[in-house]
């Protein structure tokens, strides 16, 4: 149980796309993306060799970005470094059912749909939780809140590995900061995820100490640092 536990969450990107997510990825030989729009993440066999860091370059096309998430193996040399950002997985600790109600019955938490795709771009444009791209609500629920119409704050679905479900895009925009939007929404998301005999978990930048505060009140706690890293294809 441990071993398989940590083994899909050592490569979430990986087990999300060979898994729950395999409707939604682009494969070739064992390396894997996600479509256009989806996200740009990237997963490839461990410890590749230089025929599977070739096979993710035709896959992704000449001088592409390959977002490797937080896997460590190391491209060729003529893949050149994108970026770096050091971040830290976390995982829920609650050991039952989060004391919260559905969310439905948290005042003003609504589900978000393809409809809501532009209110939720201009949204991630103003508040940089991370990366958001058209399609990436398809990658599971996403929860927003409304006020007076507009939405002002978010929280969703991205990676699914084996028995896990990530918690992604949370955010809120400025003008609307602490009133519990955010904790209303993870802690609603955790229910939906709590719910399904699945676990939650999440990644945060490290210097994104007011989240990393917020994520452990809400009873997350750090599972391991982890080093985000893109490239570009030769
Ligand atoms: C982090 C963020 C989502 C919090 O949204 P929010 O709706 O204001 O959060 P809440 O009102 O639920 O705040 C919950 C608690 O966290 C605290 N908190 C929120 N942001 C904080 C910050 N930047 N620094 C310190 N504490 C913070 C609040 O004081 C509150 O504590 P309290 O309930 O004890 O008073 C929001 O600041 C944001 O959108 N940031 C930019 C995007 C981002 O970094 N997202 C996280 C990506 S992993």
């Amino acid at each position: 149980m441990v071993n398989r536990e940590a083994t899909a969450l050592d490569d979430p990107v990986g087990e999300s796309l060979r898994g729950h997510h395999a409707h939604l990825a682009r494969r070739l030989g064992r390396a894997a993306t996600y479509q256009p729009e989806v996200a740009t993440f990237s997963a490839i066999t461990a410890e590749p060799g230089p025929d599977d860091w070739a096979d993710l370059a035709r896959l992704l096309g000449r001088g592409e970005l390959a977002d490797m998430f937080s896997c460590a193996a190391t491209p060729p040399s003529d893949w050149e470094p994108a970026f770096t950002l050091e971040g830290r997985q976390m995982i829920w600790s609650g050991s039952s059912r989060p004391d919260q109600p559905p969310a439905e019955a948290i005042a003003g938490v609504v589900e978000l749909d393809a409809e809501s795709v532009p209110e939720m771009l201009d949204l991630v444009a103003r508040t940089q939780p991370g990366p958001f791209w058209p399609r990436t609500h398809q990658l599971g629920t996403y929860l927003g809140v409304r006020d007076e119409g507009t939405l002002v704050a978010m929280a969703g679905e991205r990676l699914r590995p084996p028995g896990w479900a990530e918690i992604s895009a949370v955010c809120t925009a400025p003008e609307a900061r602490g009133r519990g939007h955010a904790a209303n929404l993870v802690s609603a998301l955790v229910t939906r995820i709590v719910a399904r005999d699945e676990r939650p978990f999440l990644h945060v930048a490290e210097a994104n100490t007011g989240a990393i505060a917020l994520y452990e009140r809400l009873g997350f706690e750090t599972r391991k640092h982890v080093t985000f890293r893109g490239f570009r294809t030769p």
